[in-house]
C-alpha cells in the first residue's frame, strides 16, 4: 500500500497565480492551524513573489509571515520555492548571499527547499543545494519541464542525475504551465524511478486541463507526492484541487492518503471568502486556455502580460502576442519559461508585437541572457540575433555566480541602521528600492514586527520526517 501525499500550494503558488500574490499574513494565519490539521506533507508558502508582495504592496515583513505560520503550523512542513543562484530575484547573486538567505530560512522555520533554474543549467543550483544540506533542510532539486526539439527524455534524465550527484534528496516536476499530457507525466517518471531511488514530486498548472490526468498518471507511474491547491484557489492557472485526487486515490486498493477529509470544505469555504476580498487582482481566468499548449506561457506570465497589454490598451494584440513567444522562444535556444526568462521572452515578445518588427528593440536583460549572464541555454541561440544583439561583445561560458564577489558585508554597510537584522540585509540585497522604501517605514515605526519571535523559532523544530525516506 503506497501512501500518495501532498504539498499545499495555497499559501504560494494558488494566490501567485491567481490574485496577484497579494494574500496577507493575517488571512493564512485565520486558518493555518485547522489546515495544519489536514494531514499535507507540507505547505508551500514562501517565494519570490510572495515575498516581493510583503514588501512592495502589503508592507509585511516577509521573514516574519515565516516566523508566523511556522509558529501556527507545527504538524506541517514550510516549503519554499528558490530560484538556484537568482534566489527569488532576476538574477544571478554571490555565493555568499544565496548561502546567507538558505541557512536564514531554514533557521527562520523552513523544511524543504525546492531548487531550479529557469534554463535547467544545472550549476546555477549548485551553491544553494550545498548550503541548505549543510544547513540540515531537506534539499529538493527540481527540473522545469518544458516541450521543445532539445528537452528529450534523456536530457531530463542527465538533469536529474546531476541532481541526485549533488546530493537532492528528493526531485520535483516542475511543470509551470501545464504543458504535461498523462503519458508524457507516465513516461518521466518512470524513467525517473528506473534509474534512481528517490522520491518524486510533480508540480503542474491546472492552465489547459491536464494537470489533474497528468498527475494521475504520475501516481501510477510511482510519483510519492503532489502539488495541490484548496479548491476555492485551485484550477484555471493554479493547481488542480487537492479534493477529487485525494478522493480518487483513496478508492484504489493499493493507494491511500493521509488527508482528513472532514476539514477540506471548511478550509475550501474560508479560502472563498479570502478570494472575494481580492476582486480586484482576481484575473478571474474561466475554464482552460488550450492555446497554452502552443504557447507555453505560464499562469502567471499569463495574468501578468494581460495586464501589460490592457494597461497599453492594446488586448486586442493578445493574441498576436502568444504567437509570438514560441519564435522568441526557439531563438533564444528554447529556454523554459518561467521565472526570469518567461519575462525576458514575454517582454521581448510584446515589444516585438506592438513596434511592428522583430528586435527592433531588445531589452538590456535580453542582451545579457545572449551573453550568457544567465547560464548555458538549452539550445544555441539564433546567430542573426546574438549579432544583432551584442555584435562582437564578450560572451561567458562559466557558471555566471563565479564572476561575482561577495557583496553581504558591503550590503549591511550600506544599509546602515535600517538593518536590525541579517535577514533584513538579505532583503535589501534581493529587492533594494523597493526594502530600502519598506525598511525606512518599519524604521520609522510605521510597520510593527515582533522580534520575540526569532527566539521562539530556535525551540521549534519540526521533527516529522520527510516523507517518503
Ligand atoms: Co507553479
Amino acid at each position: 500500500m503506497r501512501t500518495i501525499e501532498f504539498t499545499d500550494t495555497t499559501f504560494r503558488d494558488a494566490h501567485q497565480s491567481l490574485l496577484a500574490t497579494r494574500m496577507t499574513t493575517d488571512e493564512i494565519l485565520g486558518i493555518a492551524n485547522v489546515a495544519d490539521k489536514i494531514g499535507y506533507h507540507s505547505f508551500e508558502m514562501w517565494g519570490g513573489a510572495t515575498f516581493d508582495s510583503c514588501i512592495r504592496y502589503l508592507n509585511e515583513d516577509p521573514w516574519e509571515r515565516l516566523r508566523k505560520i511556522r509558529k501556527s503550523a507545527k504538524r506541517t512542513k514550510l516549503q519554499m520555492l528558490l530560484r538556484g543562484q537568482n534566489i527569488l530575484g532576476y538574477k544571478n547573486y554571490p555565493d555568499d548571499i544565496v548561502e546567507k538567505f538558505v541557512f536564514l530560512a531554514v533557521k527562520n522555520g523552513i523544511d524543504i527547499i525546492r531548487i531550479f533554474d529557469a534554463l535547467n543549467d544545472m550549476r546555477n543550483l549548485r551553491t544553494a543545494i550545498e548550503a541548505t544540506l549543510k544547513s540540515g533542510a531537506h534539499a529538493q532539486g527540481a527540473i522545469c519541464y518544458t516541450i521543445s526539439p532539445v528537452h528529450t527524455l534523456e536530457l531530463y534524465i542527465r538533469n536529474v542525475q546531476d541532481l541526485v550527484e549533488m546530493g537532492c534528496q528528493s526531485i520535483c516536476i516542475k511543470d509551470m504551465a501545464g504543458l504535461m499530457t498523462p503519458k508524457n507525466a507516465y513516461d518521466l517518471v518512470k524513467a525517473i524511478k528506473n534509474r534512481f531511488d528517490i522520491p518524486v514530486q510533480v508540480h503542474a498548472h491546472f492552465t489547459t486541463g491536464l494537470a489533474d490526468m497528468a498527475y494521475y498518471a504520475a501516481i501510477e507511474a510511482g510519483a510519492d507526492v503532489v502539488d495541490t491547491a484548496i479548491s476555492s484557489l485551485a484550477y484555471g492557472t493554479s493547481q488542480p484541487g487537492i479534493e477529487p485526487i485525494a478522493y480518487s486515490i483513496e478508492e484504489m486498493p493499493d493507494l491511500k492518503t493521509r488527508i482528513n477529509f472532514d476539514l477540506l470544505p471548511q478550509v475550501a469555504e474560508y479560502f472563498r471568502e479570502v478570494r472575494s476580498n481580492h476582486k480586484d487582482t482576481d484575473a478571474n481566468i474561466k475554464g482552460i486556455d488550450i492555446r497554452v499548449l502552443a504557447s507555453q506561457v505560464p499562469g502567471g506570465m499569463l495574468s501578468n502580460l494581460m495586464h501589460q497589454l490592457a494597461a497599453q490598451n492594446k488586448m486586442d494584440k493578445y493574441g498576436d502576442v502568444l504567437r509570438e513567444i514560441p519564435r522568441v522562444r526557439k531563438d533564444l535556444g528554447y529556454p523554459p519559461l518561467v521565472t526570469p526568462t518567461s519575462q525576458l521572452v514575454g517582454v521581448q515578445a510584446v515589444l516585438n508585437v506592438i513596434n511592428g518588427e522583430r528586435y527592433k528593440v531588445i531589452p538590456n536583460e535580453v542582451k545579457e541572457y545572449i551573453k550568457g549572464f544567465y547560464g548555458r541555454p538549452p539550445a544555441p541561440i539564433d546567430p542573426d540575433l546574438k549579432e544583432k544583439a551584442i555584435g562582437n561583445e564578450r560572451t561567458i561560458d562559466v557558471r555566471p555566480a563565479n564572476l561575482l564577489p561577495p557583496v553581504f558585508d558591503e550590503m549591511k554597510r550600506k544599509l546602515g541602521n535600517l538593518a536590525e537584522t541579517d535577514e533584513d540585509v538579505l532583503t535589501y540585497a534581493l529587492f533594494p528600492t523597493v526594502a530600502r522604501n519598506f525598511l525606512s517605514l518599519r524604521y520609522q515605526g510605521k510597520i510593527g514586527v515582533d522580534f520575540s519571535l526569532v527566539e521562539e523559532m530556535e525551540k521549534i523544530s519540526s521533527d516529522i520526517p520527510y516523507y517518503p525516506v
